[in-house]
């Protein structure tokens, strides 16, 4: 099971420790483990390029390109963050926007429909479920049929003051996720949503109302 991590931050907190806790249960080879922090993502200047002309001319493809990549091979993908006034990070919100040229209504890569998505994120108290929904929300319009969410309230500014009780709840959640996720990864994924709007899509590339750069893309990979 090949697995991508895409860290929201770049310090070892309560949400690092809650995603090493996923990790220690999936068990990854080294080979099979790829890990980044979004830190170093440049911020997205809105050019477009990406959606509109090619990827590869992204101003900042030498930071971006290799997380994408690693994202279009792995079987799992997880991103976390910490809540920060109620949402992720904006370092993981830069990398996001690095691949809107991936969702749906443009250029979505073939093999997402086979990944399975994970979000991760802790609070003080209240926002990482909902940090945890605009990530999988993410994952969605890349094309990813099913992901599984672990957000927890913590109560405690670090993990070294998170209690026993939260710290079982915690792993009660991950070794659950985990269960699911060993089962489904490396298999095709279903979700009825995403099959719908996916034809909704194709239906829009073939009446011409996307770029010449995304109908080219879909014609390519034989759907339309
Ligand atoms: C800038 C900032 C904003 C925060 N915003 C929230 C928030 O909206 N809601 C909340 O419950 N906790 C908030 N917190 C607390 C953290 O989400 C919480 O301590 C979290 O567990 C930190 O995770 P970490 O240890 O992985 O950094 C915030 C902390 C920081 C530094």
């Amino acid at each position: 099971m090949k697995i991508v991590v895409l860290h929201g931050q770049s310090h070892h907190g309560s949400t690092w420790n809650v995603t090493r806790l996923l990790l220690e249960q999936l068990r990854p080879d080294t080979e099979s483990l790829r890990e980044f922090t979004a830190n170093g993502v440049p911020q997205c200047m809105g050019c477009a390029v990406c959606i509109l002309q090619d990827e590869g001319k992204c101003p900042h493809r030498e930071s971006v390109g290799e997380i994408i990549e690693a994202i279009e091979q792995a079987d799992v993908v997880i991103a976390e963050s910490p809540t920060y006034c109620m949402a992720m990070t904006g370092q993981l919100k830069s990398l996001f926007d690095h691949m809107a040229y991936r969702w749906l209504p443009h250029r979505p890569h073939p093999t997402m429909a086979n990944k399975i998505g994970v979000a991760i994120s802790t609070a003080a108290g209240g926002g990482a479920g909902r940090v945890t929904k605009d990530i999988v929300r993410q994952f969605f319009w890349w094309g990813i049929p099913k992901s599984y969410r672990i957000g927890q309230p913590v109560f405690a500014a670090g993990w070294d003051h998170v209690s026993e009780k939260t710290r079982r709840k915690i792993e009660s959640k991950v070794c659950s996720a985990a269960e699911k996720i060993r089962r489904h990864a490396g298999k095709r994924q279903h979700s009825l949503r995403l099959a719908v709007l996916f034809r909704v899509m194709a239906a829009m590339q073939r009446g011409g109302k996307m770029s010449r750069v995304d109908r080219a893309y879909w014609g390519t990979n034989g759907w339309i």
